[in-house]
């Protein structure tokens, strides 16, 4: 166990130089999202048992609990008790937050974020026109407290922050997979510390029907598997989002991904009846009928219940993956699409959504949709989520369509933190006139349920949407992937105290898989493997929604630190490979953890049935950990390998991709580098 520490220690030693080499001797910057102006001085606040707050202009409810929050959290944080009084006089306080007044009583596109936030070495003071400008205040403020041996402070500074992006949303599946309020509520806990502010909430799928109806009870009565959110649920979720300053759009996916509607009412679907929930993934044929005055007089009934649960402006129908053979295979509807001289199903589901954007301006809505919806038959106003490409959401801005960018935020495509962050919603590059820019609203995270559970989740969305959170934030020059992960260890901490499980997740689900306490070699492993993508163990193992998400796949998490760890290494060991002796010894000392926690690991991994699919895994990773120091032994001494090795080595690594085990190693590309960087 030290020997495994000790390599521990040293890739965190690295990340720690690295961080103190960039802060001034104050101030360690771990903000995310980075604010749009900081500028830092040398004093610092102390902090004390003495610190209190004022709001002498104005306060309302909503920031009084916002205040509270962060008093708690601060006194958890720093084991000073606090006094919880917010005076509202002009008397002196530590922090003064000064805020001009509630903002919109339904929070809208337009409302104003922005803060300012002024440290000195006597006081604080947050200046916001809006209780949500300032509690993003009170997020960075939290943030800024800084650590050392004899206690807490925090560092002068002087910030000025508004957003980049004015939709800067969440979306979570919840029709796949049913998450419970408490997981919904601490998802949004996290949202709001990195300042998210839309919660999209994907409630209905072919799978599931998740949300009450008093009107049509047996949508949950008969499409949920009694797995739904009550209306109570709903708005008491709806509540505590506006607390935290995050809207809440729904969506109702149709006129495809609506099986689960037809159980309880088949009369709504394209072919007679009888139907049942789906189990499989992927697209479904069923389809509603967009022919029949009694489809939308039943919409019409269900949206006018959801307006009133629901007071966002936006409401999004989906309209994504609806495949048209239900419409093809039904003679009546082909005639309505010849009387109607409706070419093809685009032609009919446009049809569709001219009514239903009817009823939801009848019901004070705008229309958010996924690419499949735009078409010019729609009005202006229509919101385009793009999720098959960046290049539908330019068609739209340059159609005159808002648009939102999904598509480089899928998080089940178990992609890096990195690879994320690094795509813009709006890039420098962007051909956009001026005009068609100001069309781009924002991004949206998405994370589908299919491989989800209550328990996993957390460690899907978290801290990886951190990342995304600030490249919807902050400015587009704030890109540096290091310093990204840097401040990202830091926050991903701070997400936990909030109640997430992300980090905890993977040690309990080990502990689960092997039986024992005794997980120190497992977790070695564990920290160099990470989930495939969701097309590849969904292909591996034809899952649906009754497989069980117990493996060792639904452990481990996305993007462990020692991806980008291996990664930084092997970049600067190869910038001067005869040299650099601190990247050579950190990454031999990586290898070597691995060798020597091998048999232990792979013991485990043939102890249980559940553990034993990852037995290939096991053998192979003291194989590459070999093959890695040999390539660092070549390249540092400048020898060629011998006849055979480059060969042979890369067939390993070859094999070691195949995602037949569910879990991929982290650090394959690295060392691919570094073997195809020795000579031969
Ligand atoms: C989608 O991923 N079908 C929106």
């Amino acid at each position: 166990m030290k020997r495994q520490l000790a390599a521990g220690v040293i890739l965190c030693l690295s990340l720690y130089l690295h961080a103190a080499a960039q802060a001034n001797p104050v101030f360690t910057n771990t903000l995310l999202p980075e604010p749009a102006k900081l500028t830092s001085s040398e004093g610092r606040l102390p902090w004390s048992s003495s610190f209190s707050v004022s709001t002498p202009h104005f306060h309302d409810e909503r920031l009084d609990a916002a205040i509270q929050r962060t008093l708690q959290a601060l006194e958890d944080k720093t084991g000073t008790p606090l006094s919880k009084e917010v005076r509202t006089d002009a008397t002196a306080a530590t922090l003064v937050i000064d805020v001009q007044g509630a903002g919109q009583a339904i929070q809208s596109l337009d409302e104003d974020e922005s803060y300012s936030l002024n440290i000195t070495t006597t006081g604080a003071r947050i200046q916001a026109t809006t209780v949500v400008g300032a509690m993003r205040g009170l997020e960075t403020f939290q943030q800024l407290l800084q650590t050392e041996p004899t206690g807490y402070f925090l560092p002068a500074v002087q910030i000025e922050d508004t957003p980049r992006f004015r939709w800067r949303g969440l979306m979570i599946d919840c029709g796949r997979h049913f998450e419970p309020v408490e997981v919904i509520k601490h998802t949004l806990d996290g949202m709001a510390a990195v300042k998210l502010n839309v919660f999209h909430w994907h409630l209905t799928e072919d799978q599931g029907f998740r949300i009450e109806s008093k009107l049509f009870p047996r949508l949950t009565g008969m499409g949920s598997d009694g797995l739904f959110y009550t209306q109570d649920q709903a708005r008491e979720i709806v509540a505590y989002a506006r607390a935290r300053g995050i809207r809440v759009v729904p969506e109702f996916d149709m006129p495809g991904h609506t099986k689960s509607w037809f159980v309880g009412y088949p009369d709504l679907a394209s072919a007679p009846g009888p139907y049942t929930i789906r189990r499989e993934f992927g697209i479904e044929d069923a389809a509603m009928d967009p022919t029949r005055d009694s489809t939308y007089k039943f919409i019409d009934g269900f949206i006018g219940e959801m307006a009133q649960i629901f007071p966002d402006p936006y409401m999004h129908i989906g309209g994504d993956e609806s495949d048209g053979v239900q419409w093809k295979a039904n003679p009546r509807i082909q005639e309505f699409m010849r009387t109607h001289s409706l070419q093809d199903a685009a032609a009919l589901q446009a049809y569709f959504n001219q009514h239903l954007l009817k009823i939801l301006q009848k019901h004070n809505k705008h229309m958010v949709g996924w690419d499949e919806v735009l078409n010019p038959a729609l009005p202006k106003d229509v919101v385009i989520q793009s999720w098959r490409g960046a290049k539908s959401l330019s068609d739209a801005a340059k159609q005159g369509y808002q648009g939102i960018l999904s598509q480089p935020y899928y998080l089940d495509g178990m992609k890096s933190a990195a690879e994320h962050y690094l795509a813009d919603p709006l890039p420098f590059s962007s051909d956009l006139t001026p005009e068609q820019r100001s069309f781009i609203l924002g991004g949206e995270i998405c994370m589908w349920g299919e491989h989800l559970n209550e328990r996993s989740i957390d460690s899907r969305i978290w801290p990886r949407s951190a990342a995304i959170a600030e490249r919807f934030w902050s400015p587009e020059g704030v890109n540096n992937i290091d310093d990204m992960y840097r401040r990202l260890a830091a926050e991903s901490i701070r997400l936990e105290a909030l109640g997430l499980t992300h980090l905890s997740h993977q040690d309990a689900a080990l502990r689960e898989l092997a039986g024992t306490e005794d997980i120190d070699a497992l977790r070695t492993f564990a920290s160099v493997l990470e989930p495939v993508s969701f097309s590849d163990r969904y292909e591996q193992q034809h899952t649906s929604q009754l497989t069980p998400l117990d493996n060792l796949v639904d452990a481990v998490r996305p993007d462990p630190p020692s991806r980008h760890n291996i990664e930084r290494l092997t970049h600067q060991f190869l910038q001067a490979p005869a040299a650099d002796e601190q990247a050579r010894a950190d990454l031999e000392a990586a290898f070597k953890e691995w060798i020597v926690a091998a048999p232990a690991i792979n013991a485990q991994l043939a102890s249980t049935p559940l553990l034993a699919v990852a037995q290939s895994r096991g053998s192979q990773l003291p194989q590459l950990a070999t093959a890695g120091l040999e390539a660092l032994n070549y390249l540092s001494q400048g020898t060629k390998a011998p006849a055979g090795w480059k060969q042979r080595t890369l067939a390993l690594i070859a094999a070691a991709k195949n995602p037949q085990t569910l879990v991929r190693f982290t650090f394959l590309p690295s060392l691919e580098e570094l073997v195809n960087a020795v000579p031969d």
